[in-house]
């Protein structure tokens, strides 16, 4: 016995946040001599500055570092610049990157993307910022593991405590239930692995620390397959839109456990079993949901 549910509905709401950003076209508009620096012509505006609240006040400073002939500028939560020192009249001057998302992994912060810096042949070039603890604040070194993808270490005191870049503490208490559920969720083997893996991002969207992809989203479909014993419930995303319809969906499903006990025990008080078999035998051979079909005999 197998219970298909299709969702069409309900996912309303959730594109009100999308927001498109665009560097305002009057950007530079004052610099006729191409001073130095002045020609950088951002293509995004910054995300708004997120994660742990002690490094909120790095936001609007900047920090450079001379290597060879280049000196980089990072101003975390803003941008990385990358300046040629040289007298050339045309000397290169490029963004590296533009403050796009935090990176996670195992409740950690383990990077800042920058992102949608110059064109790079096809790409932009990009770039992560590590965070390591140290008793000076600077950016200590840069490096391009690959071509125009860019690797900067800050050295910071503010990230030596060894709770410094936990990701949990900095999200409300909403989203921290949210997480829990999900946690909840995997541990009773009620989603998929990728199903909670887009959970915990919605849960990261929604704190500001992942850009939103709800923007690139389809049309809402979702399909969830649940099998008859209430231990198993397999979640097909058709769409990632509707991920957290899904988790509703899961809320519903234990609520359905309950309504299923319900009928049992009214089942039950009036003395409605199959053949000889007695109640408990029935359910033991039908799980809870034959249960359901049953009642739904009695009731035609
Ligand atoms: C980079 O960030 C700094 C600090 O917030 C800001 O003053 C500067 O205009 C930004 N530069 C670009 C090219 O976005
Ligand atoms: C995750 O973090 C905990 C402590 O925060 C650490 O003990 C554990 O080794 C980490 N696991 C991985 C896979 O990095
Ligand atoms: C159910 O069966 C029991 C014993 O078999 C009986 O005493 C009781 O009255 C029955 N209840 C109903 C609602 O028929």
């Amino acid at each position: 016995f197998c219970l298909l549910i299709s969702l069409s509905t309900a996912t309303h709401g959730i594109a009100g946040k999308m927001k498109i950003v665009e560097a305002p076209n009057t950007f530079g508009v004052n610099n006729n001599f191409l001073s130095h620096g002045s020609r950088l012509q951002a293509k995004v505006l910054p995300s708004p500055v997120s994660g742990p609240s002690h490094l909120f006040h790095l936001a609007g400073r900047c920090f450079s570092l001379t290597q060879s002939v280049y000196r980089y500028e990072l101003c975390p939560f803003h941008n990385i610049t990358q300046h040629e020192q040289s007298f050339r009249w045309n000397a290169y001057s490029g963004i590296l990157g533009i403050w796009h998302e935090w990176e996670m992994a195992n409740n950690t912060f383990t990077g800042m993307w920058m992102r949608d810096g110059d064109t790079c042949g096809t790409r932009n070039r990009e770039a992560k910022v590590l965070l390591a603890c140290s008793s000076q604040t600077k950016l200590a070194q840069v490096s391009e593991p690959s071509t125009c993808v860019y690797s900067l270490t800050f050295e910071t005191p503010l990230v030596c405590h060894p709770h410094s870049l936990l990701v949990y503490p900095t999200l409300n208490e909403k989203l921290q239930k949210e997480w829990d559920e999900a946690e909840q969720a995997r541990y009773e083997g009620l989603v998929t692995e990728q199903g909670y893996n887009n959970l915990v991002r919605d849960v990261f969207e929604d704190a500001g620390l992942l850009k939103s992809q709800k923007a690139a989203r389809k049309p809402p479909r979702v399909e969830a397959e649940v099998e008859t014993h209430g231990r198993h419930l397999l979640i097909l995303y058709r769409s990632a839109w509707m991920r957290r319809g899904a988790f509703y969906l899961l809320q519903d499903f234990h609520k359905q456990r309950e309504e299923i006990a319900r009928l049992r025990a009214l089942l039950t008080h009036h003395n409605i079993t199959k053949g000889a078999k007695t109640t408990a035998e029935a359910q033991q051979l039908r799980g809870d949901v034959g249960l359901l079909e049953l009642a739904k005999q009695d009731a035609a």
